[in-house]
């Protein structure tokens, strides 16, 4: 058995001031009209034989999340049924895995293959998606924890590397020879200078019963406030709400660092799709065309003598004149412009914000 696991409880900083702790960029509109969450739930049940779909998320967004899957009428149609995790405090991927993984071992069995899907991914191409899945199900069924590795185009730091050890039996894996969370700037340079390594997408496959063995073997701390959580938890109540006081104990870590780059059968499936986790304005600005002069612009907007730059407003018009390169994002209570190459660090504004509060 298949069992998509929607992860989608970060906040996404980089698309400020849209995407906020009031409305991460899972749930953010794309020029499109769907939200990121929208869209993974699509590729998620169109995979062959999926009937349950594992939703885990801060119970904050349980009633943003219902809705967005409401919206989803095929999941309807397909009678999906959905299950809830939530989470009283974020805690990172590492415990909302170990959350998944404990309630599927005792709702479905240890052999069940996980499919763990961040809510912020985009992905278009479905068949080469759906078969990269297959894949990775057969290696997980085999005992491996798979990864999906991208091919790199820049020296990333905020992503994880995977480096590529011997090829596997079906000619297309490779055993991991090295994992490494968000190197520094120089080491991603080295690795995308040796052709050895992918991206980590933040997509991982394996058994239920493969990740139990490695958060006891690599994450013990991990796994052992998500299980004091689980007993205090009333396990057959639709949301399942996880227990404060247990999963506030749960260590603050992501998978990539408590697991990843610890367990000893990780295999890599490299992927040839076109993907982007929309970490930034630019990676948006994308997916809207651009005109003759290179301005994307999702609203409306008089454009005097400039270039290259990227528009959005919730309701007012946007006038820009003589200006080049710019990212400007405007919502009811604040306004965002920043130039095109620093688009990373408007992170640093929700820093700064928090300082302030
Ligand atoms: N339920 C839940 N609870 N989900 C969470 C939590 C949490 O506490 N924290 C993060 N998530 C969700 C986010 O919503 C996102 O969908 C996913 O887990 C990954 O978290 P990010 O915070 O976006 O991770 P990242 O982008 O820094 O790094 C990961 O993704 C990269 C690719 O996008 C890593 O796996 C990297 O290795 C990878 O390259
Ligand atoms: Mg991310």
């Amino acid at each position: 058995m298949l069992l998509p696991i929607i992860l989608s409880g970060g906040a996404g900083s980089r698309l400020w001031p849209v995407s906020r702790e009031a409305l991460p960029k899972p749930f953010i509109a794309l020029p499109d009209g769907e939200t990121l969450l929208q869209k993974t739930l699509k590729r998620a049940i169109a995979l062959p034989g999926v009937e349950n779909v594992l939703t885990v998320t801060n119970r904050d967004y349980y009633f943003l999340t219902r809705d967005e899957y409401e919206s989803n009428t095929e999941s309807d149609s397909k009678h999906i049924i959905h299950d809830y995790l939530l989470e009283p405090v974020g805690r990172n991927t590492a415990p909302a895995i170990a959350a998944a993984t404990l309630h599927a071992c005792r709702k479905h069995g240890e052999d069940t293959v996980l499919l763990i899907l961040p809510a912020d991914h985009l992905i278009n191409d479905q068949s080469s998606f759906t078969q990269a899945v297959s894949t990775a199900t057969t290696l997980a069924s085999q005992g491996w924890l798979v990864t999906f590795g991208i091919h790199p185009t820049a020296p990333e730091t905020g992503y994880g590397y995977i480096e590529s050890g011997e090829a596997l039996a079906d000619s297309i894996s490779h055993k991991v020879a090295r994992f490494v969370e968000k190197p520094d700037l120089e080491t991603a340079k080295t690795y995308i200078a040796s052709n050895r390594f992918t991206w980590n997408s933040g997509m991982f496959c394996f058994t239920a019963g493969a990740m139990l063995a490695a958060l006891r073997q690599c994450a013990p701390e991990v796994l052992s406030a998500v299980e004091q959580t689980f007993a205090a938890t009333g396990l057959d109540k639709d949301p399942v709400v996880l227990d404060a006081t247990g999963f506030t104990l749960a260590p603050d870590i992501s998978i990539d660092y408590a697991v990843m780059e610890r367990a000893d059968k990780v295999a890599v499936v490299p992927v040839s799709f076109d993907w982007s986790d929309i970490g930034s304005w630019s990676a948006l600005a994308e997916l809207v065309a651009p005109d003759d002069r290179g301005n994307r612009t999702s609203c409306e907007t008089v454009l005097v003598d400039t270039d290259n730059c990227y528009v959005q407003s919730d309701s007012r018009m946007i006038a820009a004149v003589g200006v080049d390169d710019l990212l400007i994002v405007d919502t009811p209570d604040a306004l965002l412009i920043a130039h095109n190459s620093r688009a990373q660090d408007v992170k640093s504004v929700v820093a700064r914000l928090k300082l302030l509060s």
